[in-house]
């Protein structure tokens, strides 16, 4: 994007300052962890002011990417775990875009909420990541009917399994056999752009995921839970080979 457009400006909101070649005038990191409300607010006020001051003009495309899963049967690894991962991968969807939506309705522009395959069906050994992700799914079709005709509009991104720290983070190690089916980080912003450029309110990225989320779609739910409990249980077994 930012090659695109060089005047895009660009704000990162996250615990670690991101690896990204771009000037420094151009993207302003706002450290911030935002599984923590108090945090969420003080860094959505903090790109509120920056934006009016450095960029008063033109419209805002908010990206709700932060998010992490834990692989394990409920409550694994822990509780409290589970519980940040509701407040990331949910609640902090809901307040920065809750925050932000002002500033949006006044300039234009998009939300862009970073779903999954997983938002398709239930996801047994991943219980609650599927389920936070399902809610992104829903919130933003609504989200995006609700804001017709307001000059701002939603689309969920449903990414299968891509190459980041991912699952890194979810306690499985990486650069193994299950990472064969992985796409790649620029392959799933591409398809996501050019979504949003085409006025859709859901992506699913690459032809394999799309096959898979539409096969989950007509099927009964507790069907669909076997089916992924035994592709999770596969992939568990991959990741570890
Ligand atoms: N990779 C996949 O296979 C896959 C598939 C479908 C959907 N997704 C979704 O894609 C999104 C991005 O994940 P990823 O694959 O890029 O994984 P990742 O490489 O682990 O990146 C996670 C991102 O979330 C940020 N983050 C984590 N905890 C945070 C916190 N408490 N506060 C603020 N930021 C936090 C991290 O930054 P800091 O560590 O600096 O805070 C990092 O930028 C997530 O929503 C994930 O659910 C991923």
């Amino acid at each position: 994007m930012g090659k695109l457009k060089p005047d895009l400006v660009f704000c990162n909101l996250s615990r670690r300052d991101p690896d990204i070649k771009i000037s420094p005038e151009r993207l302003n990191h706002f450290a911030c962890d935002l599984s923590r409300p108090a945090e969420v607010e003080r860094a959505a006020r903090s790109v509120g002011d920056f934006l009016q001051r450095a960029s008063p003009a033109g419209q805002i495309l908010l990206i709700n990417n932060s998010g992490f899963g834990t692989m394990g049967a409920f409550p694994e690894p822990e509780l409290s775990r589970q519980l940040e991962m509701i407040d990331l991968n949910v609640r902090a969807v809901v307040q920065l875009t809750g925050l932000m939506l002002p500033l949006l309705r006044a300039r234009g522009g998009a939300i862009m909420n970073i779903a999954s395959t997983a938002a398709f069906q239930p996801t047994p050994t991943m219980a609650t990541y599927g389920a936070t992700k399902a809610f992104v799914l829903h919130w933003s079709h609504a989200l995006n009917y609700e804001l017709r005709g307001s000059g701002v509009r939603a689309i969920a991104v449903c990414p299968g399994t891509t190459r980041t720290e991912f699952f890194k983070t979810a306690g499985l190690k990486a650069g193994n056999r299950a990472d064969t089916f992985a796409m790649t980080t620029d392959d799933v912003v591409l398809a996501s752009l050019r979504a949003l450029g085409a006025g859709c309110s859901q992506v699913v990225t690459g032809w394999k995921n799309k096959l898979s989320a539409f096969a989950s779609s007509p099927v009964p739910k507790s069907l669909a839970t076997r089916v992924a409990g035994a592709v999770l249980a596969t992939y568990r077994k991959l990741q570890s080979s």
